[in-house]
């Protein structure tokens, strides 16, 4: 374009060039842009694209770019679960998973199948959870199950954390402080609508309200979005400024997850392991959408030369029925819970081990270890992420993801 090719202008046009270019193609109505709009330019204009404020905020958009939430649409299993839902009877409300997944689906409903192709094409050119689809909310009913946000679109007004902003040419910023507040965060974390009909326990945090850290004052970005020092936008003075990668299964925030006790017993021919877990999140590890989420616990014992010699496990999530009384893999499926083992806020668990002495060796190894399980559940429908991804059968969503690990060497006294 014309504006491109003239680039060493004074600067005073350059930004003129700047605040016209993304008026009008963020949230003005040019008439230019009128005429040639397609449904996705209206999309485009009400939710400005995240690669627009990488322009700007590049440290923010490096940080959210690894994040999870700049993939809410994009991983196999996603995409198997989601073919699931659309062909499941909860499915007849199609817009249902990209109301948090790529929740600008809100505000443009009837383009439910434009978002379904971006989802299903494995390589979506529309953001999922990015930079406007946040910080265009004004307000967070909670009121509401689950909470629902409100836009606040046209306005040219995006909200943040800062009283004191630099004010800029791209848009005007506006102090919320909502976006302080765990509310922000609840309209997709506290609970998935799908599962309505399980009453009560449809909460993926549980009783986080009333866990100490967060009556202490702790939000849910104290800790998935801890303060750090940098640059808010490029060039700008180095101030307090939000981690955008949201640490949670990534991150180093996991080795704040628990602490692992381990007791071992022996009386001669039996052994005796005691561990305790203690959970060290305000809410439930782990949440439980999708449904397969769970935590392992697995006990690994090495007698001579380092052989596994015994093995055993404890599984932290919940299993659901479906309508038809059989176990199902997913919460839009589910209408009963048959167990559950989440580890609630704060929460120590005690898990008792026996097991035969390991013969022929003068120590054992005692390794036990807490982590994410990997992607589980009916062949059908693992073939079908397996079939989703390019790594196949080695998609991350089957790696499980070490939390914390404890390892010992025990003398066996005979
Ligand atoms: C519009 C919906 C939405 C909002 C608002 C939202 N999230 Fe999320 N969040 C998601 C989705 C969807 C994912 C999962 C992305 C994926 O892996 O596909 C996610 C993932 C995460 C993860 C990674 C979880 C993991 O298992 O590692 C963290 C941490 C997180 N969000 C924290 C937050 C915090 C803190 C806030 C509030 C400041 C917030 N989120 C607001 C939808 C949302
Ligand atoms: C109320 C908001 C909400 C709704 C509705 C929702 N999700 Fe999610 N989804 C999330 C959040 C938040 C996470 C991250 C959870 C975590 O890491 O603890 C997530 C994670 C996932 C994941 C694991 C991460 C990934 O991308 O592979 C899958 C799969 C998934 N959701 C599928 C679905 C499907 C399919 C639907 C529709 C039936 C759906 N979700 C509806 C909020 C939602
Ligand atoms: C899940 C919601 C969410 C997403 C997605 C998100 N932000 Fe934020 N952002 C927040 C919250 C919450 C804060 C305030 C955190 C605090 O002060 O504790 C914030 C703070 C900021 C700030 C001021 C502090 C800082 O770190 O510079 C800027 C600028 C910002 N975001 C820009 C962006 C951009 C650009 C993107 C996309 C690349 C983005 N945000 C994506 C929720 C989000
Ligand atoms: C032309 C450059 C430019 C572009 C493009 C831009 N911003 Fe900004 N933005 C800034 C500057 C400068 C600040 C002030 C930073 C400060 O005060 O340290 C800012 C501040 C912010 C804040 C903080 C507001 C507050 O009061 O807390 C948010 C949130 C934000 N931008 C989000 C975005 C998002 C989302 C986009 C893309 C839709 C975007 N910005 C595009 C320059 C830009
Ligand atoms: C005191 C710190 C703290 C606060 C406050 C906190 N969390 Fe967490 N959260 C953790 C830790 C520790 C983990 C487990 C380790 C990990 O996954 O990083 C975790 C894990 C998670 C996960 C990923 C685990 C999973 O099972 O999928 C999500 C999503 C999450 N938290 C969301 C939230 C939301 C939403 C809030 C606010 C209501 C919140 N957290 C408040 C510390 C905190």
């Amino acid at each position: 374009m014309v504006m491109r090719d003239s680039i060493p202008v004074k600067i005073a046009i350059g930004a003129a060039i700047v605040l016209a270019l993304l008026f009008s193609s963020w949230f003005g109505s040019s008439s230019f842009a009128q005429e040639t709009a397609k449904p996705q330019n209206t999309l485009e204009k009400s939710f400005p694209s995240s690669s627009k404020c990488k322009r700007c905020h590049e440290r923010v958009f490096e940080e959210w770019e690894i994040s999870p939430l700049a993939h809410s649409i994009h991983s196999p299993a996603f995409r198997a679960s989601l073919d699931t839902f659309l062909v499941s009877p909860a499915g007849k409300d199609k817009a249902q998973c990209f109301r948090c997944h790529a929740p600008h689906i809100r505000e443009f409903p009837d383009q439910v199948q434009h978002f379904i192709e971006q989802a299903k094409s494995g390589d979506p050119l529309l953001d999922g959870v990015a930079c406007a689809q946040c910080h265009l909310i004004k307000h967070v009913d909670r009121a509401k199950q689950p909470p629902e946000p409100k836009y606040e679109l046209g306005s040219m007004t995006l909200y943040g954390p800062y009283k004191d902003f630099v004010p800029n040419l791209a848009h005007q910023s506006m102090e919320l402080g909502l976006f302080q507040k765990s509310d922000l965060c609840l309209n997709c974390h506290q609970s998935v609508p799908s599962a309505t009909n399980l009453g009560k326990t449809n909460d993926l945090l549980g009783s986080w309200d009333q866990d100490k850290m967060t009556k202490a004052g702790k939000e849910c970005q104290t800790c998935h979005m801890p303060e750090q020092v940098g640059e808010s936008a490029n060039g700008e003075k180095k101030r307090k400024v939000a981690n955008h990668t949201f640490p949670g299964r990534l991150g180093k925030l996991r080795q704040e997850a628990a602490k692992l006790d381990v007791q071992t017993k022996i009386e001669g021919e039996k052994t005796t392991i005691t561990v305790k877990v203690q959970s060290l999140v305000p809410h439930n590890l782990p949440a439980t959408h999708p449904a397969w989420a769970s935590v392992l616990l697995d006990l690994d014992i090495k007698g001579k030369n380092l052989k596994t010699v015994f093995t055993d496990k404890r599984v932290y999530g919940r299993v659901y029925q479906d309508a038809k009384g059989q176990k199902t893999t997913f919460d839009f499926e589910a209408v009963k819970v048959l167990e559950d083992t989440v580890l609630k806020p704060d929460e120590t668990r005690v898990e008792t081990f026996t097991f035969p002495t390991p013969k022929d060796t003068r120590t054992f190894d005692v390794e036990v270890t807490l982590s994410y399980a990997p992607l589980t559940g009916p062949a059908p429908f693992i073939q079908r992420v397996e079939a989703e991804s390019s790594r196949g059968s080695f998609d991350p969503a089957f790696q499980p993801i070490e939390i914390i690990k404890y390892v010992e060497n025990v003398p066996v006294n005979r």
